[in-house]
């Protein structure tokens, strides 16, 4: 903790000396787009690319900002960080949310759920099945024999009402009809991304329904902390605080224990750089391709969950959250088939995920914290990805 409020201080000399207003972040967009021996990119998206009609409603981009200069690009379209611009260690700022630059590409076939709202359940139901009172539901299965993020058509494929209350937030809502993708109820849903004064990207979600149902809402942005476009993440440095994980079956699916971390390279419990152990003789590495698995977070309530450093930024990343689970997903299925803004392809393991969350396949493990969500009670949960500079990272 001691160390996170030197970093947090470190920021704040840092951007109070280079970047406390807007004409000096555009100074140093213009510059960073003008230096031609560098791809990363670090400039707000043009709007033009996301105004559109899709599904009859319109889409556009959302721009976001605190008096920090830190700067949140949002499309209504499946609720999707476009890009998020946050100082490094030289106070230059890094778009550190990796993504398109405009929405065709997210409408695309190659879209991975980059940066999006993801519901109604976030992760994987096995077989596409659950029970609510003794009914069995059945789910699109659109990841082998499982169903994920929400079916054949999710949360980040729908065009969300968006409202911008004020220059630092977004709300964005979505009526999720009663039989929608399978799952029962009338499901009203509101999502209020914010950037806030003390330099974090808050996600707050809240839904209600008129019929018992399941619900599990997450952001999945994808991140690299050294910049859109600067290729593997295998050196950032991770922290998680979890103890234990939940281990999967060939499909990704948990088989219900709650395992340690320790001896095993899921124990990111000390920081450590995610690709140290990624080639370690492990059946779970193997089953994901790489990380794609729930930790189980130690402790309760709106706490910190991990910490990860760009390597060459220094940029520093820390999620609370109140959610029981963190997906830690390392960018394993990413086929370098498209282009980001930056120009760079999608090439694997060039981003990664925290996607906060109730464990996958929770209405299949009684065990597992419940996503049932009963009429007259309202959901709500926040998770936010706070940003500063590591002045000791490498
Ligand atoms: C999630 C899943 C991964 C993968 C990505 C998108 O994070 O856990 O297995 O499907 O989404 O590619």
């Amino acid at each position: 903790m001691y160390k996170f409020y030197l970093t947090v201080i470190a920021f704040y000399c840092v951007v109070s000396t280079s970047c406390n207003n807007t004409s000096d972040q555009a100074t140093a967009n213009k510059d960073s787009v003008d230096h031609t021996t560098t791809t990363i990119s670090n400039a707000v998206p043009d709007k033009k690319g996301f105004q559109t009609t899709i599904d009859g409603k319109k889409t556009d981009l959302f721009i976001l900002k605190n008096a920090n200069g830190i700067t949140a690009a949002i499309t209504n379209y499946g609720g999707r960080l476009v890009s998020l611009l946050v100082p490094d260690k030289d106070g230059k700022f890094t778009d550190v949310a990796v993504g398109f630059k405009n929405v065709d590409d997210y409408v695309g076939p190659n879209d991975a759920y980059f940066g999006a709202t993801i519901g109604r359940v976030g992760n994987r139901i096995a077989k596409g099945m659950f029970t609510l009172d003794g009914k069995k539901y059945s789910l699109f299965k659109n990841n082998g024999p499982n169903s994920l993020h929400g079916g054949k058509k999710g949360f980040q494929a729908v065009v969300w009402d968006a409202m911008q209350p004020n220059d630092s937030s977004l709300e964005l809502s979505y009526l999720s009809k009663d039989g929608e993708e399978g799952y029962p109820g009338n499901l009203n849903v509101k999502v209020v991304y914010t950037v806030t004064a003390d330099n974090g990207f808050k996600c707050y979600y809240e839904a209600t329904t008129d019929k018992k149902t399941i619900v599990n809402l997450t952001n999945h942005a994808y991140f690299n902390l050294n910049g859109d476009g600067s290729g593997t993440i295998n050196n950032h440095i991770l922290q998680i605080n979890a103890d234990r994980y939940t281990p999967v079956d060939s499909t990704l699916i948990p088989t219900g224990k709650i395992e340690p971390v320790a001896n095993t390279p899921f124990d990111f419990t000390k920081a450590t750089a995610i690709g140290a152990r990624i080639e370690d003789n492990n059946q779970q590495l193997k089953y994901g391709k790489g990380y794609d698995h729930n930790f189980v977070l130690n402790g309760t309530g709106l706490r910190h969950a991990a910490t990860v450093t760009g390597d060459q930024s220094g940029i520093q990343m820390d999620v609370y959250t109140e959610e029981p689970g963190l997906q830690f997903y390392g960018g394993n299925f990413m086929q370098g088939k498209s282009s980001f803004k930056s120009g760079k392809k999608d090439d694997h393991r060039t981003a990664f995920c925290l996607e906060t969350q109730h464990y996958p396949d929770a209405p299949n493990h009684p065990s597992f914290p419940s996503i049932v969500l009963s009429p007259g009670k309202t959901y709500r949960t926040s998770s936010v990805y706070k940003f500063s500079v590591n002045k000791s990272a490498p």
